[in-house]
């Protein structure tokens, strides 16, 4: 494997038809090379590995965030080695070629959120279906089946988040804007070498060097959708990062340094028990102008 390359694709509209496959969507044209790569991962590694329906996979914080993917220079074959049948001689050689294949994405969402997940709720699609409050059994996680929702729909699920204040947990007042990383995932015979590592620390090196990139402004989002009084002080990042771990992910995580939040509870989102972690960075005073 060749030096791996990462590419960036900022909040951009995404016309996306949430049944299908990546190879399949009749908009690919349109659909910017990054976020077609960073899906064609998630739909390998969530919905082939893991069984998440592929039309849960994409959601409508896809648009407004910021999407990372790594690529691996690959040497593949293009036409197999000819051999003569009669002497094993080879009359042809391999012919192969240098290829940039996507191996690993993560993405960045940016704040207002939903509130945080209910301590035991069952989530399909981002949508709370029920609580599921009897501890794990022995030898299980104790998560419930996945309901997979209707396929077919081709818009995200109406999730439009506003700022009004949640539940404070232990690394969260319930108030302070924060950033979440998720749909970390890299390709299974990449794993184990620093790939989900390197995208992480990528992403935030990024949100710390841009902290105000999803400051909102009144003008374009309205106080009333803001949820505060007019001239009041306007919600800022100031380097809360926050991330919805499944729980078999939690050492990756740690490893980049996020902490466990206890007081967010466990929560199962399509099946999967996850938990919530935080990591606080120091953000970089921004150069405006020269
Ligand atoms: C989780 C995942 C992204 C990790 O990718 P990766 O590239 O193998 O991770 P890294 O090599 O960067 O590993 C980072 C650290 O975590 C450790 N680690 C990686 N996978 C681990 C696992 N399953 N359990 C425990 N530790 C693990 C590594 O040993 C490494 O520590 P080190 O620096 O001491 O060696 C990958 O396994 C994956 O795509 N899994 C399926 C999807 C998934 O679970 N995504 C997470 C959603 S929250």
């Amino acid at each position: 494997m060749g030096t791996p390359f990462i590419s960036l694709l900022e909040p951009t509209p995404l016309a996306w038809e949430r049944a299908l496959p990546p190879e399949e969507q009749p908009n690919a044209a349109s659909i910017p090379r990054t976020f077609l790569d960073a899906m064609t991962v998630r739909s390998q590694v969530f919905v082939q590995e893991q069984n998440i329906p592929q039309s849960n996979e994409f959601d409508s914080d896809d648009p407004r965030c910021a999407h990372w993917v790594i690529y691996a220079s690959v040497n593949k074959t293009i036409t197999p080695a000819v051999t003569d049948p009669s002497t094993g001689e080879v009359v042809r050689p391999r012919q192969s070629e240098t290829q940039s294949v996507p191996i690993g994405t993560v993405r960045l969402v940016p704040f207002p959120h939903p509130h945080h997940p209910l301590n035991g709720g069952v989530y399909v699609d981002g949508e709370l279906v029920g609580i599921n409050s009897a501890p794990p059994e022995e030898g299980k996680d104790g998560s419930p089946a996945a309901t997979p929702v209707e396929a077919g729909s081709t818009t995200a699920p109406v999730t439009k988040p506003t700022f009004s204040p949640d539940r404070s947990t232990t690394f969260h007042d319930g108030v302070e804007p924060y950033v979440k990383l998720g749909r970390l995932a890299v390709i299974k015979e990449f794993r184990g070498r620093g790939i989900a590592q390197q995208l992480v620390h990528t992403a935030i090196d990024w949100i710390r060097t841009h902290p105000s990139y999803f400051d909102p402004s009144p003008a374009e989002h309205g106080f009333e959708h803001l949820g505060m009084e007019r001239g009041g002080a306007l919600p800022r990042w100031n380097g809360l990062i926050c991330c919805h771990a499944q729980e078999g992910a939690v050492k990756v995580w740690e490893k980049c340094g996020f902490r466990m939040d206890e007081g967010m509870g466990r929560w199962f989102e399509e099946g999967i028990p996850h938990v919530g972690m935080f990591l606080r960075v120091e953000v970089e005073p921004e150069v405006k102008g020269i």
